[in-house]
């Protein structure tokens, strides 16, 4: 059995994470999505929107026989990771400068506790640029995310923008 976390903020959740989740599946049998609550930080979705999101649009994406399960998780990574007996916390790199980062939280992570494994997927090149980030910023300045995010997702944003 192999259990994989997917960490992340998910504020919201893009293409380029489906596409890592899409591509996770075929090496793990469990993927567990997990949502960072970060106390300081102002997020556009609250945790419980960003996990509705996510169950909603994690059901159209091709997981093979891979069971997909959504949670949120605060404190260390690893300490979650050990509590759901994973054996290995994937990542996506998108670019070189993406790797510096991840590269010292990965080590750090394997320094905390060896017996899990990061292991790095690379997105379709064409999710190479998106970031949960730049998401937000352009849609906060009007422009269009088609292809970038779930519809639901845009619709969403959309929702929010406009009940406030
Ligand atoms: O989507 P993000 O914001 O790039 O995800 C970052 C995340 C959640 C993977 C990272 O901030 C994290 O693991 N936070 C949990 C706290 C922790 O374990 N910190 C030590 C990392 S070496």
């Amino acid at each position: 059995m192999r259990r994989a976390i997917y960490p992340g903020s998910f504020d919201p959740v893009t293409n380029g994470h489906l596409d890592i989740i899409e591509r996770g599946c075929k090496l793990f049998d469990e993927i567990i999505i997990a949502i960072l609550v970060h106390p300081e930080k102002k997020p556009f979705f609250t945790i419980d929107e960003r996990r509705e999101l996510l169950s909603e649009v994690l059901k159209e994406i091709d997981r093979a026989n891979c069971v997909l399960r959504v949670d949120d998780f605060q404190g260390l990574l690893v300490h979650y990771a050990v509590t759901q007996r994973a054996n290995a916390i994937v990542r996506g790199i998108r670019a070189i400068s993406d790797y510096e980062y991840e590269l010292q939280m990965a080590l750090m992570n394997r320094r905390l506790e060896p017996s899990i494994e990061t292991v790095f997927m690379m997105p379709a090149e064409k999710y190479s640029y998106v970031s949960s980030r730049l998401v937000k910023e352009v849609f906060q300045l009007g422009g269009i995310l088609d292809g970038l995010v779930p519809a639901q997702v845009q619709r969403r944003m959309k929702e929010k923008l406009t009940k406030g």
